[in-house]
């Protein structure tokens, strides 16, 4: 699939296996003789996950939350919505936060907030794709996939308006095919 939408391609599906074989080796390391908790942030997270999780040989278990924030089509506003909750309590627990990109970093704040008040033993954060100069927020997630400049990106579970989820890499949008909508 090619597309006047897809402009540069920023990471290749080879650098996304290196990377997340690497990642999943870390956090095997780190969690070596615990009980780890993934928590997916749908949808953008999810091959991702499914990627990162069949790299980690730790036990582990997944949980799911969708969160939507409202905004434009490239800014998100802080304000966040829970579209579907974990199934399970997570008190206790040691959690990693597995989420597609930081961007603002006010998704993840809220996040963050809302799910340190439930208690867990530990929660850690491993995203994908971080864009340090858009930072609204000081956060800084414990495992990072690639830093990434200022651009809107799609691919390998990042959607625009829905789409482009498929692509076995992540590519700049080109900024023609912005409209007001924003993904997940
Ligand atoms: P933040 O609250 O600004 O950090 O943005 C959080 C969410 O916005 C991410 O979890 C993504 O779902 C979405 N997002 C931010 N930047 C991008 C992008 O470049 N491409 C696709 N989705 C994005």
């Amino acid at each position: 699939m090619r597309d006047d939408a897809v402009g540069e391609i920023l990471v290749q599906p080879d650098e996304l296996a290196r990377r997340v074989r690497e990642l999943g080796a870390q956090i095997s390391e780190d969690y070596a003789g615990r009980d780890l908790l993934l928590i997916c942030v749908l949808k953008g997270a999810m091959f991702f996950l499914a990627d990162l999780m069949r790299r980690i040989d730790v036990p582990c278990e997944v949980d799911f939350m969708a969160v939507a924030s409202y905004g434009s089509a490239t800014d998100s506003s802080g304000v966040v919505r829970i579209l579907k909750d974990l199934d399970a309590a997570i008190e206790g627990r040691e959690v990693l936060i597995v989420e597609d990109i930081v961007d603002s970093g006010l998704t993840l704040h809220y996040l963050l907030r809302n799910l340190g008040a439930r208690n867990p033993a530990s929660m850690e954060v491993c995203a994908l794709l971080t864009k340090p100069e858009r930072r609204k927020v000081e956060l800084e997630p414990r495992y990072v996939g690639f830093e990434i400049p200022n651009r809107f990106v799609i691919g390998y579970g990042l959607d625009h308006a829905e789409r482009y989820r498929n692509l076995p890499f992540v590519a700049a949008l080109n900024p023609a095919a912005l409209t007001a909508d924003k993904g997940d």
